[in-house]
């Protein structure tokens, strides 16, 4: 006899505090992938509002203030800025204290660990941490970004099987670390996201001192941005690496470094040393000629120089 398809077993209820760009992003994606969203929480009523409209009809909106009126959803995403997330644990814990059975709360929070929800653990919440690895500044666009991402998850037992759980309807990838290594583990998603955004407007700024208006300045960046990241997408750092540090032209980092010190461009000076120490390192790995890789880690170090290069 053919066996019976076992019946889908249905997706578990969800509310999101802190509706913001990534709160709001994920209620669309996780009332997608067949979550039921029932509420999500922001600061301003006009806000969580908001993102109760592009979640979907049956998401009610409260306030930082409401969490006594939260339903009692399995899953509860704390989606706050990070130095919001004890504060918020806290009034959860006083609020939904005779609510706790079964259910899990995970913050979203890429420098924190689960540690900071120590308030619900005490009560009976199993708690724990899911970051997704994306940038999110749009929520409407957000959710497309999900797909394919990874995620990084710590905390209880159940916790993180509900984080693996979402993860997989998300069509992500989960990975785990210690929680002790957090705040690195954001440090490094920090300098490969919000750090790429912030060098390339040095950049621009840099383009619109050579006569460039800001908008051409970022337009004509933009070509140069995508080429590098498809490089990355394909070959290892070393490899994807170009320019005169990967060609080992000294006489034209000294020209870098004499025309951003003349410029005034203080702290693009002081990034492009350090970053320029850091792919002398990669060229190494590439087996460039030693002796001119020491002369232009010296040129480095040792600018401003005593005389302008022609
Ligand atoms: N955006 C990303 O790309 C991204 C990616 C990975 C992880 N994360 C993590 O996700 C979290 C949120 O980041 P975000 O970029 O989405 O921030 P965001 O856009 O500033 O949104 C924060 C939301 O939290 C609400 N909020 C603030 N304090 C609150 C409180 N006490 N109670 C309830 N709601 C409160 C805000 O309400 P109002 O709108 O009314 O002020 C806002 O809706 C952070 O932990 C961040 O590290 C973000």
């Amino acid at each position: 006899m053919p066996k019976a398809a076992r019946p889908k077993k249905s997706k578990p209820s969800v509310s999101i505090i802190g509706s913001g760009r990534l709160g709001t992003a994920l209620a669309i994606a996780l009332s997608s992938a067949g979550y039921r969203t029932e509420a999500v929480v922001a600061r301003h009523p006009a806000r969580a509002r908001k993102s109760a409209a592009l979640v979907g009809r049956a998401t009610s909106a409260l306030t930082a203030n409401e969490l006594h009126m939260l339903p009692p959803s399995k899953i509860v995403l704390i989606a706050t800025p990070d130095d919001e997330i004890v504060h918020v644990a806290q009034r959860l814990a006083a609020a939904q204290r005779n609510r706790v059975r079964g259910r899990q709360v995970l913050h979203t929070s890429g420098a924190l660990s689960s540690d900071v929800l120590a308030p619900l653990s005490a009560i009976g919440f199993q708690v724990g941490s899911l970051h997704p690895l994306v940038s999110v500044s749009d929520p409407r666009t957000g959710p497309t970004n999900f797909r394919g991402a990874f995620y990084c998850i710590e905390g209880d037992v159940g916790a993180a099987r509900a984080a693996r759980a979402i993860v997989r309807d998300l069509k992500g990838r989960s990975f785990s670390i210690r929680a002790r290594y957090k705040p690195l583990y954001h440090a490094a998603a920090v300098m490969a996201s919000g750090h790429v955004v912030a060098l390339f407007d040095l950049a621009a700024e840099m383009l619109a001192q050579c006569g460039l208006d800001p908008g051409k300045a970022q337009r004509v960046l933009r070509p140069l941005l995508e080429s590098t990241v498809t490089n990355l997408l394909t070959a290892d750092p070393a490899s994807a690496l170009t320019g005169p540090y990967a060609r080992g032209d000294l006489a034209t980092v000294q020209r870098h470094l004499s025309a951003l010190g003349e410029s005034g461009f203080l702290v693009a000076l002081d990034v492009y040393r350090a970053l320029g120490v850091h792919a002398l390192d990669l060229t190494k790995k590439h087996g460039a000629d030693p002796q001119i890789l020491d002369r232009i880690s010296k040129a480095l170090e040792s600018f401003p120089p005593l005389t302008k290069v022609p």
